[in-house]
């Protein structure tokens, strides 16, 4: 089973959005965070929608690591009750992998975190679960997080991640 995180934080050192990527994924995945990415924009162009064949943008989207993955976890930290802009570009350019639905069938785990309660970060979270049904991807484990500095999540968070992590071994286990 082929395992891959992607972090969409914009913090290069300590981001609390890799920390629970990698609390995760460590060890049984391929970490990769978008802002080391040199995605674009999407031009809205619609070519690939219309034809269904790849984006004509040559660029680092990484369409083949997703489309090899079986399981994706997919962080972000909280921007104002939405997922940071390198996430949402990274969706958008998910765009000629939706008709025909190229990820349909793969699993997905959900993380988010800000800096409020966690309720505010409810909203950040429904959007990337949206994303998951456009594409028919199942979403098999999510957890949200409260926290704001730096390299700040709680031991009660990583224990709550370490509990994700067991689930996924034993999924991968089990095949
Ligand atoms: C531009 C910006 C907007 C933010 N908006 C919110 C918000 O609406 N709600 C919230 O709970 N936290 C918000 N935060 C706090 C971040 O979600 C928080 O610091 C998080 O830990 C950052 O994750 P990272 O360390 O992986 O970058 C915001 C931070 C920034 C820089």
């Amino acid at each position: 089973m082929n395992i891959i995180g992607i972090s969409g934080s914009h913090r290069s050192v300590d981001s609390n959005t890799d920390n629970m990527v990698r609390a995760i994924i460590d060890g049984m995945g391929e970490f990769i965070a978008l802002r080391d990415l040199d995605i674009k924009f999407c031009t809205g162009c619609d070519k690939c929608f219309k034809t269904g064949k790849a984006c004509v943008i040559v660029d680092d989207m990484p369409y083949q690591k997703i489309l090899d993955a079986d399981v994706i976890v997919l962080a972000s930290p909280n921007y104002f009750k939405n997922v940071s802009g390198r996430m949402k570009n990274f969706f958008d350019r998910t765009n000629s992998l939706v008709s025909p639905r190229q990820l349909k069938g793969k699993k997905a785990i959900l993380l988010a975190v800000g800096g409020q309660p966690v309720t505010n970060t409810m909203h950040c979270m429904s959007i990337m679960e949206d994303f998951c049904s456009d594409h028919g991807i199942t979403v098999i484990d999510n957890f949200i997080g409260r926290a704001d500095k730096p390299n700040s999540l709680e031991d009660a968070h990583m224990n709550e991640l370490a509990k994700i992590r067991n689930n996924l071994r034993s999924l991968l286990e089990s095949l």
